[in-house]
């Protein structure tokens, strides 16, 4: 019940995600009128059509004006007929450099009444979050080739990190934990048994933040190639996960799976400081765009995602609740596309109405 009022920049981007966003979109205005808050949007067209028209990806005047919003939502980025890379590094990456979002938020839950592929595990076991470093390490972008097409082409791509990029999202993580109050368990995975000097990094700065400033925090270690053993086998055992950019990357692909799939599967790029953006994590789908059957539901919870970032806690769980309610419900028969057994608009409506 905040009165207040916040502006939020729609990227509804290509494929299926202007037709998720719309849904999300669709929540969000629901919970602002029982919470009474009021949310006022301006879209911004970019994504493949806008490059195919004008070779234009994310412009600085586009940068200029979601700067002064409260929050970002986004659909989808990827046409098929742009090159692989171009809208990624483009839209999404640019993005998070430009405005700083350097931590990538992925909650990995199974909701209630929806499949796992992981045989006798139930909802209460698959409760975890991911806190991914989004900004640094690989993705930084510092490498070259030499020779290139020759026999004897050599091409380097670094993991960078500094101690103030490694320290800031460790930090995140323990706070994150600590309001989450869970387990109270924070898990740093990493690869410090053959990455010494970056994994080393990682590994002081973890254990020197935790024991210096949240004795609270359980401290806890798995190498990146075990994490992925644990999600299959005993996802129950987490409760936050802090890690590096490409390992999260990789590891959230497999959690996104472990709760459901793509169809539930939320994140946001978070700027603790500044501009945060939140998207569904599905991609742009393009063969089922336009026909009302991609699944909006990780809109929704990105959307949700998006509220706890401004403060209105309240709201973003209110959106949680629904979604879980709509999925207990065993209305929606399945979360993959053309399978749910009601229509995109339909399930926006359904969870709407449950707020
Ligand atoms: C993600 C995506 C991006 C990434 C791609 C599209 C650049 O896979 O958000 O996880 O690698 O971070
Ligand atoms: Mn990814």
């Amino acid at each position: 019940m905040s009165g207040k009022s916040y502006n939020i920049a729609l990227l509804p981007g290509d494929g299926t995600g202007p037709e998720v966003l719309r849904e999300g979109v669709k929540v969000l205005d629901a919970t602002a009128s029982v919470f009474k808050f009021k949310l006022n949007y301006t879209t911004y067209d970019l994504g493949g059509e806008r490059y195919l028209k004008t070779g234009e990806t994310l412009p600085e005047s586009v940068i200029e004006e979601v700067k002064k919003c409260d929050a970002i939502f986004l659909g989808a980025i990827g046409h098929p007929d742009v090159k692989p890379g171009i809208l990624e590094v483009g839209i999404l990456l640019k993005m998070r450099f430009t405005l700083d979002q350097y931590i990538n938020l992925r909650p990995v839950k199974l909701y209630p009444g929806v499949e796992t592929p992981l045989k006798d595990k139930k909802p209460e076991d698959i409760d975890f979050v991911v806190v991914r470093e989004n900004t640094g390490g690989i993705y930084t972008g510092v490498g070259g080739a030499v020779q290139v097409g020759t026999p004897n082409e050599i091409a380097t791509q670094v993991m960078i990190y500094s101690r103030p990029v490694v320290e800031r999202c460790i930090r995140y993580a323990y706070d994150f934990t600590r309001k989450r109050n869970k387990r109270k368990q924070l898990t740093l995975v990493h690869k410090t048994n053959v990455l010494t000097y970056a994994g080393d990094l990682w590994n002081r700065v973890f254990r020197e933040v935790g024991n210096t400033d949240y004795p609270d925090i359980k401290q806890d270690y798995n190498h990146v190639d075990a994490c992925n053993m644990w999600f299959v086998k005993s996802p129950e055992f987490y409760d936050v996960i802090v890690t590096e950019n490409l390992f999260g990357d990789i590891i959230t692909d497999l959690g996104a799976m472990i709760q459901g799939g793509l169809g539930i599967a939320a994140g946001g790029n978070i700027n603790p400081e500044g501009v945060s953006m939140f998207e569904p994590m599905g991609g742009s789908a393009p063969k089922y765009t336009g026909q009302n059957v991609i699944n909006p539901l990780a809109a929704i919870c990105a959307g949700g995602m998006l509220l706890d970032t401004i403060g209105e806690s309240e709201a973003a769980v209110a959106i949680d609740k629904a979604v879980s309610k709509a999925l207990e419900s065993g209305k929606i028969k399945s979360l993959a596309a053309g399978k749910m057994g009601m229509g995109t608009t339909e399930v926006g409506d359904f969870v709407a109405s449950l707020i």
